[in-house]
């Protein structure tokens, strides 16, 4: 073949607009076939694609799943509350991560409100104090806007997205399609523009066990329960109109909330307290329908939460590890050149030409090839495939003779 590879890489950027141009005016069976269906289907048609020849714009979301409490009326475990993130690659020999002169705006083309499909703005200033806008988050981002720079990315934290989308309000869609879009400051051109997962539920499954006997309503028989094993009186202050926030007691680093000094932690007490009644991880975490691990080690390997998670409910108990913090590692069980920065998390870990690992593998439990179509669209519409990114000319404009992303 006479094609150099960078005309490989722009033909196939031109003839997927191409397709896409296709797709949306002719809506041609014939055509729809050359992009997997069910990845075609959650395709937002970009509205610059002809540019991503210049630069790439990789986003993530920093957890696997972020779960919430939907309902804040009596008790809140944790607010709805995603971190965007998103680094911008001008492409070249070398190719450059770049954050001057330009703006990431992010926004959920199906998913614009919050307010009435959780109560969350109703209770969130008795529960965190300060006053908070309806759809604003308690980092200050709503579901749409710019994301912050932050030395060499982008972020937008605390997304206050449910996990209800706009066309289908009540039926969970637990894997949310945030598009991201870069636009140079100057010429106010689009420059390049990814999609990409922010994962939420609220399914939670408390109340499969606090059912009975009475309350009923499990939020307040979780309330019961603790008043009458510790001698508090958290019915009485939900009842009184104040929603008990349980962080406010049990650290919860997630929060950044140090509890009492003495109380056993929010993790070490929920996993404690329930070691005897279930080592079901999809108990309490989402859960028999969400199934957040959808990670191609789940899916080909057949790895289950305490694989990686060694020791499970007995483990999580230990008064004396940081939850949150005292994570599982990638390096327990790859090879040096597969592992995290030395004392920092996977999700702060950066690689090859300072790329944050998430940038090519996608967040925890999701790392691709995943499960979930919709997580793998990035990698797609990259480099054509699933998986990691790791085709060099996605960055740099020829392919470099020696290195790549884990030599
Ligand atoms: C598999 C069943 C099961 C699930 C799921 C479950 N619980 Fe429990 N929980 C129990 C049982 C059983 C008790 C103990 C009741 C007793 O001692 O009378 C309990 C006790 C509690 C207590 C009282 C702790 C104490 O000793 O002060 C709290 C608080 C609690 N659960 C919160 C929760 C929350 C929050 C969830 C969901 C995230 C949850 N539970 C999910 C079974 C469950
Ligand atoms: C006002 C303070 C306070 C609040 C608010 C509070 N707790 Fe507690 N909790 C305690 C105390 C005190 C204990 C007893 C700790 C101990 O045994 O060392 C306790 C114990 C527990 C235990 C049992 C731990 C074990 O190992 O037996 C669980 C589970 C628990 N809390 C969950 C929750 C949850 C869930 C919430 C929010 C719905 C919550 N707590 C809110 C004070 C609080
Ligand atoms: C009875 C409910 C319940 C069950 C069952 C449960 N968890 Fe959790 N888990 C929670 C809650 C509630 C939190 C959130 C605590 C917080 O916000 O800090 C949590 C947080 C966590 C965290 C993050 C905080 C930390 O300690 O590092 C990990 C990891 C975790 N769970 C793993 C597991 C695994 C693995 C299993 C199955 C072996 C499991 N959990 C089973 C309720 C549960
Ligand atoms: C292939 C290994 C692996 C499997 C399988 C796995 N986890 Fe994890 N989990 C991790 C790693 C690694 C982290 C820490 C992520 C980091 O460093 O940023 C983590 C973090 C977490 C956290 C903290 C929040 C977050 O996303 O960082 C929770 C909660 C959790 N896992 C629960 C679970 C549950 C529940 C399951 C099963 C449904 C499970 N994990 C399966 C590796 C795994
Ligand atoms: C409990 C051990 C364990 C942990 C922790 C773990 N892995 Fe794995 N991983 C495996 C096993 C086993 C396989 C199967 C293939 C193999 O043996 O390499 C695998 C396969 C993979 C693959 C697919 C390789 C292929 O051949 O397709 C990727 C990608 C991967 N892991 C990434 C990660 C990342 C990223 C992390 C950290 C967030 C991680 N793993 C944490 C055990 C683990
Ligand atoms: C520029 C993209 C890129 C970055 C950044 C990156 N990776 Fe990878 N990673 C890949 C590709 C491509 C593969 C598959 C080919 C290979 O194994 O080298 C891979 C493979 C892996 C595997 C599976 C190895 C196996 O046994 O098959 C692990 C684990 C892994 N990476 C961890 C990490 C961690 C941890 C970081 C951050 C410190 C990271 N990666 C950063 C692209 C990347
Ligand atoms: C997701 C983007 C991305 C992918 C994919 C990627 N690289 Fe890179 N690469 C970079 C960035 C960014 C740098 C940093 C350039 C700099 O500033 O030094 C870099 C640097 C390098 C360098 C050192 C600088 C240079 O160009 O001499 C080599 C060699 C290299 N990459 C080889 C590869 C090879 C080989 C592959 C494919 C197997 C690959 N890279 C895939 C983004 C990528």
């Amino acid at each position: 073949m006479a094609f150099k590879v960078k005309n490989i890489f722009q033909w196939s950027i031109i003839g997927l607009v191409i397709v896409l141009m296709l797709l949306s005016l002719l809506g041609s069976v014939a055509v729809r076939a050359a992009i997997p269906a069910k990845i075609a289907n959650e395709l937002y048609l970009p509205v610059i694609l002809e540019r991503m020849i210049d630069y790439i714009v990789l986003g993530w979301n920093d957890l696997g799943m972020h779960c919430y409490d939907r309902d804040y009326s009596t008790l809140t475990v944790l607010p709805p509350y995603n971190n965007l993130y998103a680094q911008v690659i001008k492409r070249g020999d070398p190719p450059q991560l770049i954050t001057a002169g330009i703006k990431v705006t992010y926004s959920f083309p199906d998913n614009t409100y919050s307010v009435g499909k959780t109560n969350f703005w109703d209770y969130a200033a008795k529960i965190f104090g300060g006053s908070l806008s309806p759809n604003i988050g308690l980092a200050g981002k709503g579901l749409a806007g710019e994301m912050d720079l932050v030395a060499d990315h982008f972020v937008a934290q605390g997304v206050p997205v449910t996990e209800f989308s706009d066309s289908s309000p009540t039926t969970p869609q637990y894997f949310q399609l945030a598009q991201m879009i870069v636009t140079d400051l100057a010429t106010e051109n689009g420059l390049s523009q990814t999609n990409i997962v922010a994962p939420i539920s609220s399914e939670m499954r408390c109340d499969v066990c606090h059912n009975s006997p009475s309350p009923t309503n499990f939020r307040m028989n979780i309330l019961q329960k603790h008043d009458e094993e510790e001698g508090t009186p958290l019915v009485n202050q939900a009842l009184s109109g104040n929603p008990v926030l349980c962080a406010n007691c049990h650290a919860d680093p997630a929060l950044g909330m140090a509890g009492t000094p003495g109380l056993p932690s929010l993790s070490a007490a929920m996993h404690g307290k329930h070691a005897e009644e279930t080592s079901n991880c999809y108990a309490c975490h989402p859960g028999p329908l969400t199934k957040c691990l959808r990670d191609v080690m789940s899916t080909q390997f057949g790895l289950t939460c305490v694989s990686c998670h060694l020791g499970g409910m007995v483990m999580l108990s230990s008064r004396t590890r940081t939850p949150w913090v005292d994570l599982p590692r990638c390096g327990n069980c790859h090879d040096t050149a597969h592992e995290e920065n030395a004392g920092k998390l996977y999700k702060q870990s950066t690689g090859h030409g300072g790329l944050y690992c998430e940038a090519c593998h996608n967040s925890t439990h999701a790392i691709t090839p995943s499960r979930e179509a919709r997580d793998n669209i990035q990698a797609m519409v990259f480099q054509g495939s699933a998986g990691p990114i790791g085709n060099c000319t996605v960055c740099h404009l020829t392919t470099p003779a020696t290195g790549g992303p884990h030599q």
